[in-house]
């Protein structure tokens, strides 16, 4: 997987949102991503973990072009994304899916499930008809589902077929890299387990790439390769799954792992964070470690200057001066 190509690098990434009050007044800015970093393998799955409010969703949007980032480039198979005319944005944005939590609850009721796997095949018109009907088969296939789906309705499928003919319609668009935001959250533990052997499947299937957006930590831990964690819009340690999990060098980190028993153990599921304890991007906007308030091995320069991520001899991506301090 190291050998992999690099096919997304996200460089000094930067999403801020402008709160207006009465009279178009600007109230506040909310820093929701600010100098993200990283880099995805073909093939891998990159997990993004943080609580809620800590800017996971913001990577996943500017990537597929939802926001336009502040600052920051985005380059996917060595090519800017940013500054394409809106066309070929377009056509490359066909290669980068993001699905929000479930993709079965957006299905159009008045279709088919033929007709609503085989629509995106139209729109973009590569294929014949008797070739797009073929496809379509071998997808549903893909996705465990027989052909006498293709007659019926979405209202007519449980909730666990509607996300998997959900998933098979962003198949058809032949996606290289699928952002999957909380894909999970919602489903108990055993519909879970079958859910996270259907994206390995696909995966494997169709060559597929993953960022996968979560605050389950334990299914982070099984589906992915590496993981970036996220406080207030940075990425203050990213690094092999395991090595992160075994080991958590960020204050936050150790942290977050602590709060989480017997983590990555089966039926172990804890959410991240209570509600109170958020990190607003507004209220670290300025100089110093965004962590630093609640940071147990704060030092004096961390009020003033911000850690930048620094590697560590183990490869890792850290971001705290008490971590890479020598
Ligand atoms: N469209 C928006 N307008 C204003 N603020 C936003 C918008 N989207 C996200 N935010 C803010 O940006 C921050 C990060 O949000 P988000 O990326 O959704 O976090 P996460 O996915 O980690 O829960 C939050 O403070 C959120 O309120
Ligand atoms: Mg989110």
């Amino acid at each position: 997987m190291t050998d992999n190509p690099v096919i997304l690098d996200v460089a000094g990434l930067a999403k801020h949102f402008t709160l207006r009050g009465p009279f178009g007044r600007v109230r506040r800015v909310v820093r929701a991503i600010d100098g993200v970093s990283f880099q995805v393998r073909r093939g891998e799955t990159l997990g993004i973990v943080g609580e809620s409010g800590s800017g996971k969703s913001t990577i996943g949007k500017c990537l597929v072009g939802i926001h336009e980032p502040d600052a920051g480039d985005l380059l996917f198979n060595d090519s800017s994304l940013l500054g394409l005319a809106r066309r070929d944005r377009r056509r490359v944005a066909r290669q980068l899916q993001y699905v929000y939590q479930d993709p079965g609850a957006s299905l159009d009721p008045r279709w088919k499930v033929g007709r609503l796997l085989e629509e995106p095949l139209v729109i973009h018109a590569d294929h014949g008809a008797a070739e797009r009907r073929e496809l379509v088969r071998a997808i549903l296939g893909a996705v465990k589902l027989p052909d006498a789906f293709l007659d019926r309705y979405p209202h007519e499928l449980s909730g666990g077929q509607q996300r998997r003919v959900g998933l098979a319609r962003i198949l058809t668009l032949n996606p290289s890299l699928i952002i999957l935001d909380e894909p999970t959250s919602g489903l108990d533990v055993s519909v879970q387990a079958a859910v996270i052997n259907l994206f390995k499947e696909m995966k494997a299937a169709f060559d597929l790439t993953y960022i996968f957006i979560s605050h389950d930590l334990s299914v982070v831990r099984i589906l992915c390769d590496r993981v970036a964690v996220m406080y207030a819009g940075r990425i203050v340690e990213i690094g092999d799954v395991e090595q992160v999990f075994e080991d958590p060098r960020h204050p936050y980190t150790r942290m977050l792992l602590n709060a989480v028993p017997r983590i990555g153990r089966p039926g172990a599921r804890r959410e991240i964070g209570g509600a109170g304890d958020i990190p607003a991007g507004e209220e670290v906007a300025g100089a110093g470690c965004p962590f630093q308030p609640r940071c147990a091995e704060r030092l004096p320069r961390c009020a003033v200057d911000e850690p930048l991520p620094e590697n560590l001899a183990d490869g890792r991506g850290v971001a705290c001066h008490a971590v890479a301090a020598p």
